[in-house]
């Protein structure tokens, strides 16, 4: 590997605190921690207050991660026995372990979709029939807003509204898978509300664009959060003095994110031109968030052509025929100017 510096562009989850975090955690004393199993700790009852009014919801549980946060809210919204409708390239059914099955209980039936956006046309042909004794009963629907995959798409309001009509006709829950959902307000200028009125659940995450270095929420009804509870528990979720945590999520809350996330999302449509416009042997959906996804032409070095990249010092996700980069707080203008020269010297080179 290189000696230079890496710009890496791997996800956001790279991120590391920023100084303000850093600043709140250094005046933070044992007055504002508690023991958290007990919700004694005023800390994370402050975020947890404060996550909850943001997403419109009547209450907020601090997580591990997104993956905890995901199952959890299944495990509320189902019981053991019954089925779920995901994308199959959303991230419960691709890097989730298969836990809805292995620890829900739950069949997953999956749907294709060139976008990660759900049509309520496909889904009602996926229904199972209620009354049908051989049957499981199809209770939640989950849909990722941002899709990862998707390069980051956004599932906008007013689709959200069709889904939730959907979901609440069949008697079944909505979950969004909402790790990037901040992205998602940000890009069309709304309010993170317009993107969770409609769910029964929503999971987001503190550690991926927000810049923290540990933590995702679950949002919902009293009575969701009270089984919520209960489930992280079970999953070994229940922390102590989770304070130390939760005040770098509450100046992630605080701090101004949208201009954050907006220059993120300057920074991804500026990677996405400079690739379209220089390489016609590469194909890249123009980003509506912080994601770029560009694939090669099947003849391409695509093996070569990543490990110079990362000679040179931008590291991104490769996956064989596709490669993913994104953006994040933790790159400056200048970064993003470097990574598009080190970009285009380098499939000069070899395409
Ligand atoms: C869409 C989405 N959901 C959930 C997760 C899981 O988050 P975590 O890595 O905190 O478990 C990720 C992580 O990248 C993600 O992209």
């Amino acid at each position: 590997m290189s000696k230079r510096p890496i710009i890496d562009l791997r996800s956001d989850t790279v991120t590391k605190p920023t100084p303000d975090m850093w600043q709140a955690l250094k005046n933070l004393d044992n007055s504002h921690l508690g023991d958290d199993v007990y919700g004694e700790d005023p800390t994370v009852n402050e975020l947890e207050a404060r996550a909850a009014k943001l997403m419109n919801k009547e209450a907020a549980l601090l997580v591990t991660s997104g993956t905890q946060g995901n199952l959890i809210s299944l495990l509320c919204n189902t019981h053991p026995g019954e089925e779920i409708i995901i994308e199959e390239k959303s991230h419960i059914s691709l890097y989730e372990v298969g836990s809805a099955a292995r620890i829900g209980g739950l069949t997953v039936k999956p749907f294709k979709s060139p976008t990660g956006v759900p049509d309520v046309n496909e889904l009602s042909t996926m229904l199972r029939p209620r009354d049908d004794v051989h049957q499981p009963w199809t209770t939640m629907l989950a849909i990722e807003n941002t899709h990862n995959t998707h390069g980051g798409k956004v599932i906008k309001p007013q689709e959200l509204e069709k889904l939730a009509k959907f979901t609440k006709n069949h008697n079944m829950k909505l979950h969004i898978d909402g790790a990037r959902i901040f992205n998602a307000a940000v890009a069309l200028d709304s309010p993170v509300s317009r993107f969770t009125d409609q769910a029964d659940s929503i999971m987001f995450c503190l550690s991926k664009g927000m810049a923290c270095p540990v933590g995702s929420m679950v949002a919902g009804s009293h009575e969701f959060i009270a089984h919520a509870r209960k489930f992280r528990k079970m999953l070994g979720g229940g922390m102590r003095q989770a304070g130390v945590i939760a005040i770098m999520g509450l100046i992630a809350l605080e701090h101004d994110w949208r201009k954050q996330l907006a220059t993120d999302h300057v920074h991804a449509k500026l990677l996405a031109k400079a690739i379209q416009e220089e390489n016609e042997q590469i194909s890249v959906t123009m980003p509506e968030t912080n994601i770029i996804n560009f694939s090669f032409s099947e003849s391409a070095p695509t093996e070569e052509i990543h490990n110079t990249l990362v000679e040179k010092g931008v590291l991104g996700l490769y996956k064989g025929y596709y490669q993913r980069l994104v953006t994040h707080v933790g790159l400056s203008r200048e970064d993003i100017e470097k990574v598009i020269e080190i970009l285009n010297s380098t499939f000069k080179e070899y395409l």
